[in-house]
């Protein structure tokens, strides 16, 4: 049964890759979490993690994870994206609170199951997109909820990363049936996810894709025109063939333009610029932003905001719903771009595409 908010949650963190980065941030967060066990294939690695870090249990067994008195009250599941479901179903069905990194699943199909199973089950389910959780985006929508933007008019989304061989040299990524996708499922999601997170969800789009910086087969190239639901447009942009790295996310508004820094890998970070179409409206938003305080960022910061939901039984941090929103956005660029046409969200169980975007061939 997984434990209570008011407790200490035992966590166990699966797969070291990125997985070491939420090892460091569970390690921010003693005072409600526990880090109690790692597990990865790769048994040399969990122990040698295990050591390291001075983590009491190390196991090579996802299993041996699901049963027995010390086992951990919440699953951090850091694998690669083709082995998220049948985890999370696991770790769910053995009463255990799950967290799962991006992309979740491979299709709208497949997260409305997973989300009937989560309904079910004692434990939450929380998708990461720790990307959020930077000073500078929670002011834009601090500035948002106090009503100083003003009617949204454009926002420019860019993703400009680079990767080579090397990155490709691990098994799973660049094939369509491990990695589930290219630029858009795997490096840009994070900035698409933060565009929805600001403007809402997307009414419709036309998108571009292309294979041109590696010889995989999933796309390294993205252009992507977007009309939001509120009536907003935006443009997509996502490679990964830029050597100088960075990301963009550019917010035009009524009564204020929001631009993130070019840091490629913290753009929600300060600093961001907040300017005001005139001067007492950046006197205000001045004002609003002075002793702005955004607590714990990135990781810790979804992570922190996990625990304070679970203890107030308030809405998670990041949800399935925001989770099946980015899947929907994929879902219609794949279509869009294989098709020649325009796609229109919401995307139903009648649509085509509802099953998955994976090429049959894959
Ligand atoms: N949120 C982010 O910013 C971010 C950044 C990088 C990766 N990711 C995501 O994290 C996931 C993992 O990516 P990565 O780059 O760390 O991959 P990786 O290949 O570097 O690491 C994955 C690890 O999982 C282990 N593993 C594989 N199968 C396993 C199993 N059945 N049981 C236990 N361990 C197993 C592997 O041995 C490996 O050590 C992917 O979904 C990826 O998209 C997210």
């Amino acid at each position: 049964m997984a434990g209570s908010a008011k407790q200490k949650l035992r966590v166990a963190v699966v797969g070291l890759g990125v997985g070491l980065q939420h090892c460091a941030a569970w390690r921010e967060l003693t005072e409600r979490f526990e880090l109690v066990s790692v597990c990865d294939v790769n048994e040399n690695l969990a122990k040698l993690v295990s050591e390291k870090l001075e983590i009491p249990h190390f196991t090579a067994d996802f299993d041996s994870l699901l049963a027995g008195d010390d086992r951990p009250d919440l699953l951090d599941i850091c694998t690669p994206p083709h082995l998220h479901f049948e985890m999370c179903v696991k770790g769910l069905e053995a009463g255990l609170h799950v967290i799962c990194e991006k992309p979740l699943v491979p299709s709208l199909a497949i997260c409305d199951e997973l989300a009937a199973i989560e309904s079910r089950a004692a434990g939450r389910l929380m998708p990461i997109f720790q990307y959020r959780f930077g000073t500078g985006l929670l002011k834009l929508q601090h500035l948002i909820a106090q009503d100083l933007a003003g009617r949204p008019y454009l926002s420019t989304i860019e993703t400009a990363w680079q990767r080579g061989d090397d990155y490709y040299a691990v098994d799973w990524r660049g094939k369509w049936k491990t990695e589930l996708g290219g630029v858009m499922t795997t490096h840009a999601i994070h900035a698409h996810d933060i565009l929805c997170s600001v403007m809402g969800p997307v009414k419709q789009l036309f998108a571009r894709t292309a294979t041109r910086v590696n010889p995989i087969e999933t796309e390294d190239c993205a252009a992507v025109s977007v009309e939001m639901g509120n009536g907003s447009l935006a443009t997509l942009s996502a490679t990964l063939g830029s050597r100088p790295e960075i990301s963009r996310l550019r917010f035009c508004f009524e009564k204020l333009t929001a631009e993130s820094s070019l840091a490629p890998y913290t753009p929600s970070f300060d600093p961001w610029t907040f300017t005001a179409t005139d001067d007492g409206a950046q006197a205000r938003i001045d004002e609003a932003l002075e002793d702005f305080e955004a607590g714990h960022q990135l990781y810790a910061g979804q992570f922190q905001r996990f625990h304070e939901a679970l203890a107030s039984g308030g809405p998670l941090p990041v949800t399935l719903a925001d989770a099946r929103r980015s899947l929907e956005l994929l879902t219609a660029v794949y279509h869009s771009s294989r098709s020649g046409e325009p796609v229109t969200l919401p995307i139903g169980d009648d649509h085509p595409a509802y099953a998955g975007w994976l090429p049959p061939s894959s």
